[in-house]
């Protein structure tokens, strides 16, 4: 039988996409894990996200925002927390532009309050692990953007972070954050650093599931710019492997890259989806989103040499499956 690497894992943002897909992954492959997601329910996440699995014994549901370090010194009591996990985020780049100050809030603050309550729970005044929680450890979910655009190439975990928007710099601060806990208290951590994601769940606000809403009802797609920008899509299930190996099986202290390398440029993405929709797009080109980043890659040879991770779904057999999904839905 498979063993998870804790008993009462804390899961932040678990009412989001990714997060959600994350649980129901976690959940489905190890029998004795207790989840309890802690999410704030800001307009990103969503209840229903969690209806395949609310009824599990093994999931609890808190509504709270990982800021509050009073909240959070209850959670890890009440529950002996030994093992977090951290999706919560603000996730729209369009938003950090027009609103930055939660991102900080949010993306900085929150996981510094989470980072401080691990340690204080988890260790003695030396900073040593209490016995207990020998095994635990805080895993951050990064993202592609900390490293900036990349004409050619692609990014190394060894690669400089040079975020270009308040989101990405908010992402990357976490990052330092997480690295600093480890450097300096010696907090057991990971962090997986993702390409952009794809599959149920996903706010209408991202790039897919707006094409698809445009495509639905036969009104132009906005896109930025030109359209010759360019992101790697990954299927969330394979992240979701990903997160759950670095979590169980990592070294701690090491940063993985996450890709597919399925690599498209936005008109070539709403032209793929068009044709497996056969629905003839219209495009609306809009002035170009401010610092717009035009290409992320991700070198991922770490992670399969290390862990023998790789992507299980092929790229257009699960985003057809994810549209025939949502058009059946709705
Ligand atoms: N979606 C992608 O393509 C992608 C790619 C790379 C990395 N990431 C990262 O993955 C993580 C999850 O992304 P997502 O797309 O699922 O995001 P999402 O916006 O769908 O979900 C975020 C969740 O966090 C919750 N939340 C926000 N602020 C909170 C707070 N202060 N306290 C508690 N809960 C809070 C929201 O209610 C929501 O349920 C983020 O850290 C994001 O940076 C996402």
């Amino acid at each position: 039988m498979l063993k998870f690497r804790c008993n009462n894992l804390l899961v932040t943002g678990g009412s989001g996409f990714i997060g959600s897909n994350f649980i129901n992954y976690v959940l489905n492959k190890y029998n004795e894990v207790k989840i309890y997601n802690l999410d704030d329910l800001t307009y990103a996440g969503d209840k229903s996200n969690t209806n395949a699995f609310k009824e599990n014994r093994r999931y609890n549901f808190i509504k709270g925002n990982i800021c509050d370090s009073n909240l959070l010194h209850e959670i890890f009591k009440k529950y002996k927390i030994d093992g977090v996990i951290n999706f919560a985020a603000e996730s729209h780049v369009d938003n950090s532009i027009e609103n930055p100050n939660i991102f900080v809030n949010t993306n900085i603050l929150g996981v510094f309050e989470l980072l401080k309550a691990a340690c204080n729970f988890w260790m003695d005044k030396n900073y040593d692990y209490k016995e207990e929680f020998k095994n635990s450890r805080f895993h951050q979910i990064s993202t592609d953007e900390v490293y900036g655009s990349i004409d050619v190439g692609s990014f190394t975990e060894a690669d400089k972070y040079k975020p270009n928007s308040p989101y990405s710099a908010s992402k990357a601060s976490a990052d330092m954050l997480v690295r600093s806990f480890n450097k300096t208290y010696g907090l057991n951590t990971t962090v997986s650093i993702s390409s952009n994601n794809f599959g149920i769940n996903q706010n209408d606000e991202k790039l897919i599931p707006k094409i698809l809403n445009c495509l639905k009802t036969n009104s132009e797609i906005p896109i930025y710019g030109n359209g010759s920008n360019s992101r790697d899509w990954i299927f969330v299930e394979d992240n979701c492997s990903a997160i759950d190996l670095i979590f169980n099986c990592a070294k701690s202290g090491e940063e993985y890259n996450i890709a597919s390398g399925n690599e498209l440029t936005n008109l070539e993405l709403v032209s793929l989806i068009s044709e497996i929709m056969l629905i003839e797009y219209k495009i609306n080109f809009v002035s170009d989103r401010l610092g717009h980043d035009f290409r992320y890659s991700l070198n991922t040879e770490k992670i399969k040499k290390d862990l023998g991770w790789f992507p299980t779904n092929e790229f257009k057999i699960s985003l057809k499956n994810y549209i025939n999904q949502q058009i059946n839905k709705k």
